[in-house]
């Protein structure tokens, strides 16, 4: 099953009532529970890993498995990068497999959020990745009590909204109307008025965070108010720590394995409650025949040099690997030599774009030019340039 395109995704969750759930993995228990629970229920849903949790575990190392995970589900599935703190952070979580990406500048001005905000849609709009901006502030910590965070809760303006969507071009909005990251004691009173009026002054799909603590009710009337993708954490994380806990009561002397047995499974029942809840189950038919499939390209060029020796092969090799490697979009550059003697080209690039847009995007970077004009071309004209899609 295809990655698939999450403004697609979330567009079809808008227009038809429901919710998608964006649950924050931080381990392989939560990424199999995740997917398994979104299997079951035959649900799209949005895995997602969040900046504030890496210090938890390895971004880049979790993510080949991350990837491998989706693309094996049999339900579609999209990969967020939550919470990114800077133009870096989206390049890297772009490059890494991510195709949606949030940029965190709620805490900024207004006019320095949309400017933050506007960088990334740009980029990641090249790369074909949809883009949430966030405004308002949402206060809280995923995973902690929210009282030990209050932080200041500013509500989003229902003006505001409208100009900071047009400027900043995100796809998706995190609006702030009374939820707070992490556990809350009672309920939190949600403004649904002004969501209600976001939403029609918008009409584009709406985010909440914090989404743990929340009632069934109060889930209902985000999702009738336009909200079409719910963050969720505090409460996979609690289920976790409980089945951990009840693991150490029954048996005090268990090791590791002993002690983190159930905790997928725990994950899984309560990502399910969540999914029935905000309407989700049944969906990953409908969901397939109307969200494009995330097209990863390869760039394909097979060239002969003339008038360099090998160590200035080696040497081009190693600039351009170096500089097209940084390039938005590109998600892996591999550059090689041909295995045998009479081969008609003697050297390749394959570079794995993120998207179909890369291919112009890559062609006009700035760093392709420099590269291409002042390095590759001068001594590589016997070349040729394909770009191929995957047949799968
Ligand atoms: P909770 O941890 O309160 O569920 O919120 C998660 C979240 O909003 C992640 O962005």
């Amino acid at each position: 099953m295809p990655v698939v395109n999450m403004h697609d995704m979330l567009q079809h969750a808008h227009r038809e009532g429901y919710a998608v759930g964006a649950f924050d993995l931080v381990s392989l228990d939560f990424l199999q529970g995740i997917l398994a629970a979104a299997e079951n229920c035959r649900a799209p849903v949005i895995l997602s890993l969040a900046e504030s949790h890496f210090e938890y575990f390895d971004f880049t190392t979790i993510m080949p498995a991350v990837e491998a995970a989706a693309k094996r589900a049999s339900v579609p599935v999209a990969i967020h990068l939550d919470h990114g703190a800077s133009f870096e952070s989206a390049v890297q979580g772009i490059r890494l497999g991510c195709n949606g990406v949030m940029v965190d500048a709620s805490t900024h001005p207004f006019e320095a959020n949309v400017a933050r905000t506007r960088e990334v849609v740009d980029m990641a709009h090249n790369c074909g990745i949809p883009v949430e901006g966030e405004l308002g502030y949402v206060a809280g910590v995923e995973g902690e009590d929210a009282e030990r965070h209050p932080g200041e809760v500013r509500y989003t303006e229902v003006a505001e909204a409208k100009a900071y969507v047009e400027q900043s071009g995100v796809d998706f909005l995190a609006v702030s109307i009374g939820t707070v990251h992490g556990r809350m004691k009672g309920e939190p009173k949600l403004d649904f008025a002004r969501l209600g009026e976001i939403n029609q002054g918008l009409c584009i799909p709406l985010v909440i965070h914090g989404g743990t603590g929340l009632s069934d009710d109060q889930f209902r009337q985000l999702i009738e108010n336009g909200v079409a993708k719910i963050n969720y954490y505090t409460a996979l994380a609690d289920a976790a720590g409980q089945c951990i806990r009840d693991n150490a009561g029954k048996d005090s002397n268990c090791g590791y394995t002993g002690l983190v047995s159930g905790v997928a499974q725990a994950i899984q029942n309560e990502t399910e409650r969540c999914i029935k809840l905000w309407g989700g189950e049944g969906r990953a038919d409908e969901v397939l025949a109307s969200a494009a499939a995330q097209r990863e390209i390869e760039h394909v060029i097979f060239y002969n040099t003339k008038g360099i020796d090998k160590d200035k092969v080696e040497e081009l090799m190693r600039i351009g690997h170096d500089s097209l490697g940084k390039i938005p979009g590109v998600r892996r550059v591999f550059t090689g030599h041909a295995l045998t003697q009479d081969a008609r080209f003697k050297h390749c690039w394959v570079i794995k774009f993120s998207d179909e847009s890369v291919v112009e995007s890559y062609k006009n970077h700035p760093d392709h030019v420099a590269y291409a004009d002042t390095h590759f071309r001068p001594v590589a004209g016997d070349r040729i340039s394909i770009d191929f899609e995957s047949a799968d």
